[in-house]
């Protein structure tokens, strides 16, 4: 190895970083957790300083060995959150995360008393409660004081950059997600930042997501025993970083991430807004844009079922029993923690519908896996209205290590899924970002043409997909039905 490049993805459940060399292989990979914290239903917050401790340890643990050959870092990181610093660059609060849904009051007044026209002519998108803008006005509302004493906004990945480099800097793609930011321009929204009381001297500087923002400040480099020029780069939010990271970057290419969150990416050359803007329409981290569905609860509604409710450890031992796909009678609403797109409803929660007698914990597992399939469906369906045609996608994040959950998405969505050669999604993608930043690949396309790889491919199978055409327009029914009960 000559030279490394260090991709630090700062998730919910926690840091992973990579080592990634100047040919794109991965040489260590790390990863360290750190807690969540729920203080009420359907609040979640995190210790921006656990998120610097465990990158810290990380970063340290992963070129270690290689120290002097680090030339660069990037991030992936978990979006929306607002992280918020003093005059003292002291974090005020605990970190409000992206599937925090305090802000349903917010969000009405932005979109209904500011409108949504206004909304969608200054940022690209409407308000959803994990959105950044929203959460300051909680603030503003619920805790003047700490509003008061705002100097800094900032966004998580942002955060971590801050601590190492000093330098108060965003990227697009991520600042997309601030509801402060006009995507379409690529500029902080005047008007926004007005609606919301935010001065644009607290917001950050904009960078492409590839753009360096500046280098390690001295006594980090001294404590990591990296050189001093080691770059920061900017990175991007994790869904932009783990489409670079799957090669996602052509016009109409798409990508579905897995996670704790459930997303479906579509990559597009051009700027764009759906018919009711259900779905996010973002800056992509190669200069681009792209549009996005989010699901707030995916992977860790498996984890939630599998874990706390089964207390089952052997997750791909549990799968071995499924059999019935597209059989099941029963499904599941996957809406753990409110959902996103396309419903916009915090309120929303779980259930399971259509149980019988002969209902068995294989049906109700496999009712968890095809409940965020359906769910995730929701959104490819909004995509596919507004002209989009996608006939393939990839896929990563953990839950896309599941054969039985590829062969469901499949089937479900009715097209080819593609999973890639290494897992690490984000992380490869702000490796990657690194490496184009330090002048190793001339662009971020050029990185992903010369390392992502597709390793396996699932196809949907004619009579499997159309069992679930038909499961999928009985599943569309159970939202709309249990709606009203979720506000009683
Ligand atoms: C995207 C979103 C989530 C988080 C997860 O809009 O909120 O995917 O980025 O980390």
């Amino acid at each position: 190895m000559e030279t490394g490049f260090i991709g630090v993805d700062l998730g919910t459940s926690a840091v992973k970083l990579i080592l990634m060399d100047e040919t794109g292989k991965i040489i260590r990979t790390v990863s360290k957790e750190y807690p969540i914290s729920f203080p009420h239903p359907g609040w979640s917050e995190q210790d921006p300083s656990d998120w610097y401790e465990q990158s810290i340890a990380g970063i340290r643990e992963v070129i270690e060995g290689y120290e002097d050959k680090v030339r660069g870092i990037s991030f992936g990181g978990q979006m929306h959150g607002l992280v918020v610093l003093d005059e003292e660059d002291n974090v005020i609060r605990p970190a409000i995360l992206w599937n925090d849904g305090r802000t349903a009051k917010e969000c009405e007044f932005l979109n209904e008393t500011i409108g949504r026209d206004v909304l969608t002519e200054e940022t690209g998108n409407i308000a959803f409660a994990g959105f950044t803008a929203p959460k300051l006005l909680w603030m503003k509302a619920n805790e003047p004081e700490l509003f008061a004493r705002i100097k800094k906004i900032m966004l998580p990945k942002d955060y971590l950059a801050y601590r190492l480099s000093g330098v108060h800097a965003t990227d697009v793609s991520d600042a997309s997600g601030m509801l402060l930011f006009d995507v379409k321009n690529r500029k902080w929204s005047e008007k926004m930042c007005e609606i919301c009381d935010v001065k644009e001297e607290q917001l950050a500087r904009i960078f492409e997501s590839y753009e360096v923002i500046g280098t390690v400040k001295p006594e980090i480099a001294k404590e990591l025993s990296i050189a001093e020029d080691v770059k920061v780069i900017a990175g991007a939010g994790d869904n932009a970083a783990a489409a670079i990271g799957t090669g996602t970057v052509q016009d109409g290419d798409c990508n579905i991430s897995l996670g704790t969150s459930g997303t479906i990416f579509i990559s597009s050359a051009a700027y764009s807004v759906d018919d009711k803007n259900a779905l996010h329409s973002f800056a992509h981290a190669n200069g681009r844009y792209h549009l996005m569905g989010c699901m707030l609860s995916a992977a860790s509604c498996n984890k939630w079922w599998m874990e706390d409710i089964l207390k089952e450890s052997d997750f791909a031992g549990a799968q071995e029993g499924i059999t019935k796909l597209g059989e099941n009678e029963v499904f599941f609403l996957p809406y753990l923690m409110g959902e996103r797109s396309p419903h916009n409803d915090p309120d929303a929660r779980g259930a399971f519908v259509g149980m019988s007698m002969d209902t068995s914990r294989e049906d109700m597992i496999q009712a968890v896996f095809e409940g965020v399939a359906f769910a995730l469906r929701d959104s490819f369906e909004v995509a596919k209205a507004s002209g989009i045609r996608i006939t393939r996608t990839r896929i990563c994040g953990g839950g896309a290590r599941s054969p039985l959950w590829r062969k469901i998405m499949a089937n479900v969505l009715n097209i080819a899924v593609d999973s890639i050669e290494s897992e690490e999604g984000p992380a490869l993608g702000g490796a990657m970002l690194a490496a184009v930043g330090c002048g190793v690949w001339k662009d971020v396309e050029e990185a992903a043409a010369r390392i992502v790889k597709v390793s396996a491919t699932v196809e949907p199978e004619p009579e499997l997909a159309a069992k679930y055409e038909k499961k999928y327009q009985k599943f569309r029914h159970i939202y709309p039905a249990l709606k009203d009960v979720y506000k009683l």
